[in-house]
């Protein structure tokens, strides 16, 4: 298929986080994350899988990037683990903690990948969570500031993209609302808030910091967008859609990109008993943060449909699909608001996800109408189950197709007016997925590796790995 060519500068990248790939939880003095306190009690995740092996990220580094570098990759975008590099989340640093992603960022430069670093992909130093409740505590924000300067000395002038935050929208959703991620609370939305704004403040402060020590460096923060479309042209359900996007997308979105929280949402959230204490000095800060800010960050995976939901009707918790069969979701919603039926027009993952190539232009448009940001796309990508075939390969058809129109929906937007700085796969090898064990694939990279976390961690190049590199080789024109 004919694409549109991007610019040369446009970054071609594939994304992956420390506790999903590295393993090595308790190796060269790591602390403890909540992730590895929470997944350790049976029950919680696909298969009991935790974070021990991952996929052997901290050993096999430089296979990966040796195999980066043969993909022409120009960007690998990962995280840092917190507590690997500050054990007990403040205070004393783990010099071998540091010294792997010195070699990982300089294994990057050395091979011409750019290296993207987020600050914060969920993984809690559990000594922050045990001495205060985390993100609970205004404490934490001074420690994520303290960690964050930590990280732009020590690589400044080596790694110029960071993000803050990876989707305060959906571990504060899992983690306070439905009990399905650490801290692992149920239906404690006064809490839910409280936690976004520290994370508000703990985002602004740690971007306006970065803008100071490395004027150069371009920060965003990325967040799990989905937009919404009213299921028909009820007013009811135009309205449901309204209630949906102040409540699910703009709560962060506004926050980040015009520095303040939506007006009608926030209305709504005081009404409710729930909405923090938000002084005037906050929300001058969110305005320096969101003036100073590079790029919004987006992981798309689906849009959502929105229909009115009555005041009886769907919770926020249901049973979400996370063995991949199909069909097995149930509908969640904000009791008199909204609710988020399938959308009838559209195919599903085996894990429920709408497949929606149109929607990734959409959110594009919408981000660029309402905040005029450039737009990186962090993350978009599809969980399959994928088998070695008899010849010994992977061929996942289905995610070359996947990619192939989520990829041109960007050159539509960027031919229709929008900035977009790059793209990245989710994700390069196949990883642990949080919930959904090793089975939910994403990878452009096949990884031996099962829920009984026996594998071999053996690397196998999919069809989808040589597919992208003809996208990157021709500037995203072949797809
Ligand atoms: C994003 C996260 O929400 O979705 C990733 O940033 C995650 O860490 C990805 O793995 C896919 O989610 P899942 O649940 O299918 O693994």
């Amino acid at each position: 298929m004919e694409g549109k060519q991007m610019d040369k500068n446009f970054l071609w990248g594939c994304s992956s986080t420390a506790y999903q790939s590295e393993g090595a939880s308790a190796e060269d003095g790591k602390g403890a994350s909540v992730w590895d306190t929470f997944a350790s009690v049976p029950g919680r995740t696909f298969g009991n899988t935790d974070g021990r092996v991952g996929v052997d990220f901290y050993h096999r580094w430089e296979e990966d990037l040796d195999l980066m570098a043969k993909m022409g990759l120009k960007l690998f975008h990962f995280s840092v683990s917190w507590p690997r590099v500050l054990p007990e989340g403040r205070g004393r640093v783990n010099e071998a903690g540091l010294a792997f992603y010195d070699k990982v960022v300089d294994g990057c430069r050395a091979r011409g990948i750019e290296p993207m670093i987020t600050l914060y992909h969920w993984d809690l130093p559990q000594a922050l969570e045990d001495a205060y409740g985390g993100w609970e505590s205004p404490q934490c924000i001074d420690d994520f500031v303290a960690y964050a300067r930590l990280m732009y000395e020590h690589f400044k002038g080596r790694v110029n993209y960071w993000i803050t935050i990876n989707e305060a929208n959906i571990f504060t959703r899992f983690g306070w609302l439905t009990a399905m991620h650490p801290p692992a609370k149920f239906d404690q939305k006064k809490l839910f808030f409280q936690v976004n704004h520290n994370l508000f403040l703990a985002h602004a402060k740690a971007l306006l910091l970065g803008k100071k020590l490395l004027p150069d460096a371009k920060i965003g923060a990325s967040f799990a967008y989905g937009p919404g479309y009213a299921f028909d042209c009820d007013p009811r359900n135009a309205e449901a859609r309204q209630n949906f996007d102040e409540l699910e997308n703009y709560w962060w979105l506004d926050v980040y990109c015009m520095g303040d929280y939506p007006l009608v949402g926030e209305h709504y959230v005081r009404g409710q008993g729930e909405m923090p204490d938000v002084s005037d000095a906050d929300r001058a800060l969110f305005r320096q943060a969101a003036d100073a800010m590079d790029f919004i960050g987006v992981n798309y995976y689906h849009s959502n449909v929105c229909e009115f939901n009555p005041p009886d009707g769907a919770m926020p918790f249901g049973y979400p699909n996370i063995t991949g069969a199909k069909g097995t979701e149930t509908v969640t919603g904000m009791p008199g608001l909204y609710k988020n039926p399938p959308n009838p027009y559209l195919h599903r993952t085996n894990w429920d996800w709408t497949i929606d190539a149109t929607g990734l232009k959409y959110a594009c448009r919408e981000l660029t109408s309402r905040y005029r940001k450039p737009i990186f796309i962090t993350e978009n990508g599809l969980g399959h189950l994928d088998h070695r075939e008899e010849d010994g390969k992977i061929h996942d058809g289905y995610r070359v197709k996947f990619l192939r129109q989520h990829i041109a929906a960007v050159e539509d937007a960027a031919r229709m007016g929008c900035d977009i700085l790059g793209y990245c796969v989710w994700a390069f090898t196949d990883l642990l997925s949080w919930l959904n064990g090793y089975r939910k694939r994403y990878g452009l990279v096949y990884v031996d590796q099962n829920e009984s976390m026996n594998g071999t961690n053996r690397r196998t190049p999919k069809d989808s790995y040589y597919w992208y590199a003809s996208v990157i080789a021709s500037d995203g024109r072949v797809l």
